[in-house]
């Protein structure tokens, strides 16, 4: 029996939108920051039969996956396709869980595509280099390639890497749940149907511009330019979702009320969170060490309405 564990990852310059067939080549770079405290367990034992089954992996911390009938299906055939690659024959069951709250929207699968890459690479002594593995990873899921560096994790071509000197290697990490409901439209989905949209065109440029310059914030520790960019990014994707044809949202009026609640701190402090938000509703900061006292503030005042998850303190 074999055991890996891999952190999720939360992208400040968004993956959305994909070459359809090419095994997850996304049309823009991307980038994100490593939730270490975030993790994913997989967990591979041999048994008879002749096909891989999942199961729910029992763990104090952590909670079984709601896993759709096509998300476990994703999932197992990554598997196939990794015991594929390393020549391996057998059945298994693939246990898995996450010590985060993956039952309301927040993505688990960064975590789980590396966490049973890594898995299946020990299991079946892979020699593939942790850039190799990465690639296989991105195959059943794009984000996931990103889950193997850490702080920092930048995906330009086939696989991801780490950015040599950025700074703001250690950030604290707060979600703010604002919907625990399973959306309508996966991020999978959402890679499509992006391209209808008007503003799809140009797209890749923008990113790419926003890459550049937030790089460059980073490696500057430029904290007001990277929060720019940042901002840009995320209000620039959710617009793609709400401009496609048919439109679809993630965005709900609380996630607009946090959002605007941190538009107001950062307006009359000149200081805040990195804000951002995935494909669902809840939203994500980001805050420097010194700003420890600001995001306790910040987190109390969310708490009162959501249930806000940080790495520094549990959740509740
Ligand atoms: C909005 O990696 O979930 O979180 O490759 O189809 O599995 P697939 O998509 P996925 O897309 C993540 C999209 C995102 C932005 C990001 O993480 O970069």
């Amino acid at each position: 029996m074999v055991e890996a564990s891999a952190p999720s990852n939360i992208a400040l310059i968004k993956y959305m939108g994909k070459i359809v067939g090419s095994g997850n080549q996304p049309t823009n770079a991307s980038l994100s920051y490593s939730l270490d405290h975030w993790r994913t367990i997989v967990q591979l034992e041999s048994i008879a039969g002749p096909e891989d089954r999942w199961a729910p992996l029992e763990r104090t911390g952590y909670a079984a996956p709601v896993l759709s009938e096509k998300g476990r299906e994703k999932f197992l055939q990554h598997f196939q396709f990794l015991k594929e690659t390393f020549n391996a024959e057998g059945a298994f069951r693939i246990r898995s869980a996450n010590n985060f709250p993956s039952d309301c929207g927040l993505a688990s699968s960064a975590s789980s595509f590396a966490a049973l890459t890594w898995a299946a690479a020990e299991q079946f002594q892979a020699r593939q280099s942790v850039n190799e593995l990465s690639v296989l990873s991105r195959k059943g899921s794009g984000s996931s390639c990103r889950s193997f560096f850490t702080p920092w994790a930048i995906w330009e071509k086939d696989g991801a890497e780490a950015p040599q000197g950025l700074g703001f290697q250690k950030l604290l990490h707060a979600a703010v749940i604002v919907s625990g409901a399973v959306k309508e439209v996966s991020s999978s989905e959402a890679h499509v149907r992006v391209t209808t949209s008007p503003n799809f065109v140009g797209r890749t440029d923008r990113a790419e511009g926003r890459l550049r310059h937030l790089l460059a914030c980073l490696k500057e520790e430029n904290w007001v330019g990277a929060h720019e960019a940042v901002w840009e990014e995320f209000r620039d994707m959710h617009d793609l979702f709400e401009t496609s044809v048919p439109p679809f949202r993630y965005r709900t009026t609380d996630s607009k009320n946090v959002v605007d609640a941190c538009h107001h701190i950062w307006k009359f402090k000149k200081d805040g969170p990195l804000v951002t938000m995935d494909a669902g509703p809840n939203v994500h900061l980001l805050y420097r060490p010194e700003q420890m006292e600001l995001a306790e503030k910040m987190v109390r005042h969310f708490r009162e309405k959501h249930v806000v998850v940080t790495s520094w303190g549990g959740f509740r």
